[in-house]
C-alpha cells in the first residue's frame, strides 16, 4: 500500500504520493503541488529536499554509515583499490578479474595527454592555484575530443571518455603542480600502478631517480578510495545539473572541480591545515579558537568540523584519523600539528556548543595531516580530493543521463519591486 502525504492550505486539501527507498528513507513526491495548489517549496540549500533518486551511495548521517553500492566505506578502504572502487561506483558492481585487468589496462592505455595541453598550462603564472588549473585543463577536453560535445552521441564515446578523464586526471594534476613549482613536467610511467605512477609524475625530477614509497602509494591509494563518492553535495550536485542541460562530462566535471574548491567544501582540506598551523604559531591555544569559532561575530569556522548530513561521527574521518597515526609512524614523521588536532577534536567533542550542534570532525580535519606526511604541499589538498572523488562524479553524471532526468531549474519567490513604469534619465 502506497504512502501518502496531505496538505491543507486556505481551506483545501492536496494529497502527494510518498516515495520510500531501499534503505526506508521516505520523500514526498511533490512533482504536482504546483500545478494542483499554486504552491512551491522553498529550500535554501537544499537542507530538506531531494534532488533525485539515485542507485550509487548511502550514507545515515545520524549512524554515521556511509556505503558504495551497498559496499561499507570500512571494507572498501581496508580490502579494495580506488580503481575497483571507482569501477564499482560507475559500473554497479566489483568487476572480475578480468573486468578488472580490462579496465586498468584502458586506463594505462589513456594516461598520455595531447602535447598541445603543455601550451595551455605554460599559460598560467606559477601563482596559479592547481585547482583552477585543474578546472581548466579538464574543460581543455572538450577541444581535443569535440566527440563528446554531444554527451547523447552513443554510450561507447561516453565510456570513452570516462576512460579519458580517469586516466589524464592525474597527469593534470601532477603538471598543475610541476607548473607551480616551475619544473619541468614528468610524463606518465604505465610501468607503475595508478597512485604510483601519480606520485612520480609529481616528485619525479630530471636526472634523479626516484622510487615509490609503499607506503605512500597505499595510503593515497585508501584516501582517495575514502573521497569517491557522497551522494548530492554541493559539487555531485553541481556536475549533475551542469550535465542536465546536456553539456559535455567533462564541461561538467570542471564545473564540479569549480565547486570543490571552496573552503566550505572540498576546499576545508587546505582550510584545516592553514587553522591549525595559525594555532600552532600562536601558541597552541586550541581553547581560544573554539572560542572564536563560537563567536557569533567572528566570522572563524572550526575548519574541519561539522557537516550538512552527519549527525554524528563522519565515518570516513574515524578511519583517515587512525591511518595517519599509522602512516605517519611507518614513514617516522613527528608532526606537532597532528597533536594540535587532536586537542581541538577533544576540546570541541567535550564543547556544549558543538555537542548541541552536534559538530564532528569530517574527512578534511585529518586528511590534510597525512597528506603533508606524504610530501603534497597545502594547495594541493583539493586537487587530491577532486582526484578521489572524480569516480563519484562520472557515476553520479552516468545515472542522471541513463534515467534521462530533466534539466535542473528550480523555482524562486520573488521579493523584488513590483510594477513599474520607466521614468528617462532627465525625470529621475
Ligand atoms: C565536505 O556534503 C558533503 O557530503 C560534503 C563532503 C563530501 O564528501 O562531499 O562531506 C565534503 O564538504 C565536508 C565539509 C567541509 N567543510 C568544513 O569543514 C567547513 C566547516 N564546516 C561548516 O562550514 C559547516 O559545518 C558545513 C558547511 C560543513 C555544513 O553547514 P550547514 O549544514 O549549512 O550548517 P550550518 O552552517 O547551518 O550550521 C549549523 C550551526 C550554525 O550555528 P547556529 O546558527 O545554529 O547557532 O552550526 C554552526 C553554525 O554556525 N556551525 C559551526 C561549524 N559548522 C556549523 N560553528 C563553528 N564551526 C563550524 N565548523
Amino acid at each position: 500500500m502506497s504512502e501518502s502525504a496531505k496538505l491543507s492550505f486556505k481551506g483545501q486539501e492536496f494529497e502527494f504520493p510518498v516515495i520510500t527507498g531501499t534503505e526506508n528513507e521516505s520523500a514526498i513526491d511533490i512533482a504536482k503541488l504546483r500545478s494542483e495548489s499554486g504552491l512551491i517549496t522553498l529550500d535554501p540549500g537544499y537542507k530538506n529536499t531531494g534532488a533525485t533518486k539515485s542507485a550509487i551511495t548511502f550514507l545515515d548521517g545520524e549512524e554515521g554509515i556511509l556505503r558504495y553500492r551497498g559496499y561499507r566505506i570500512e571494507d572498501l578502504a581496508e580490502k579494495s583499490t580506488f580503481l575497483e572502487v571507482s569501477y564499482l561506483l560507475i559500473y554497479g558492481e566489483l568487476p572480475t578479474q578480468s573486468e578488472y585487468e580490462n579496465f586498468s589496462k584502458e586506463i594505462t592505455h589513456h594516461t598520455l595527454v595531447h602535447e598541445d595541453i603543455k601550451k595551455i598550462l605554460e599559460g598560467f603564472p606559477s601563482n596559479a592555484h592547481p585547482m583552477g588549473v585543474l578546472s581548466s585543463l579538464i574543460c581543455a577536453l572538450t577541444a581535443f575530443y569535440p566527440d563528446s560535445l554531444n554527451p547523447n552521441r552513443n554510450i561507447e564515446e561516453v565510456n570513452l571518455s570516462i576512460i579519458r578523464l580517469i586516466a589524464k586526471m592525474p597527469t593534470f594534476a601532477a603538471w598543475a603542480y610541476k607548473n607551480e613549482m616551475g619544473h619541468p613536467v614528468n610524463y606518465p610511467d604505465n610501468s607503475l600502478d595508478y597512485c604510483s605512477n601519480f606520485l612520480k609524475m609529481m616528485f619525479a625530477l630530471p636526472a634523479e631517480k626516484y622510487d615509490v614509497d609503499p607506503v605512500v602509494s597505499s595510503a593515497l591509494d585508501k584516501l582517495l578510495i575514502l573521497h569517491a563518492d557522497h551522494e548530492q553535495n554541493c559539487s555531485t550536485s553541481t556536475v549533475r545539473i551542469v550535465g542536465s542541460s546536456q553539456a559535455s562530462i567533462y564541461a561538467s566535471i570542471s564545473a564540479g572541480i569549480n565547486a570543490l574548491w571552496g573552503p566550505l567544501h572540498g576546499g576545508a582540506n587546505q582550510s584545516v591545515i592553514e587553522m591549525l598551523e595559525a594555532i600552532k604559531a600562536d601558541g597552541g591555544d586550541a581553547k581560544k579558537y573554539l572560542d572564536k569559532a563560537k563567536d557569533k561575530n567572528d566570522p572563524f569556522r572550526l575548519m574541519g568540523f561539522g557537516h550538512r548530513v552527519y549527525k554524528n561521527f563522519d565515518p570516513r574521518a574515524k578511519i583517515i584519523k587512525k591511518a595517519a597515526d599509522d602512516v605517519l609512524e611507518k614513514l617516522g614523521v613527528n608532526d606537532p600539528i597532528l597533536e594540535i588536532a587532536k586537542e581541538l577534536e577533544f576540546a570541541a567533542l567535550n564543547d556544549q556548543y558543538f555537542i548541541d550542534r552536534q559538530l564532528y570532525p569530517n574527512v578534511d580535519f585529518y586528511s590534510g595531516i597525512i597528506y603533508r606526511a606524504l610530501g603534497i604541499p597545502t594547495d594541493m589538498f583539493t586537487v587530491m580530493f577532486a582526484l578521489g572523488r572524480l569516480p563519484g562524479w562520472i557515476a553520479q553524471w552516468k545515472e542522471m543521463r541513463e534515467n534521462n532526468e530533466p534539466i535542473g531549474r528550480p523555482r524562486q519567490v520573488y521579493t523584488g519591486a513590483n510594477e513599474r513604469d520607466y521614468v528617462s534619465m532627465n525625470r529621475r
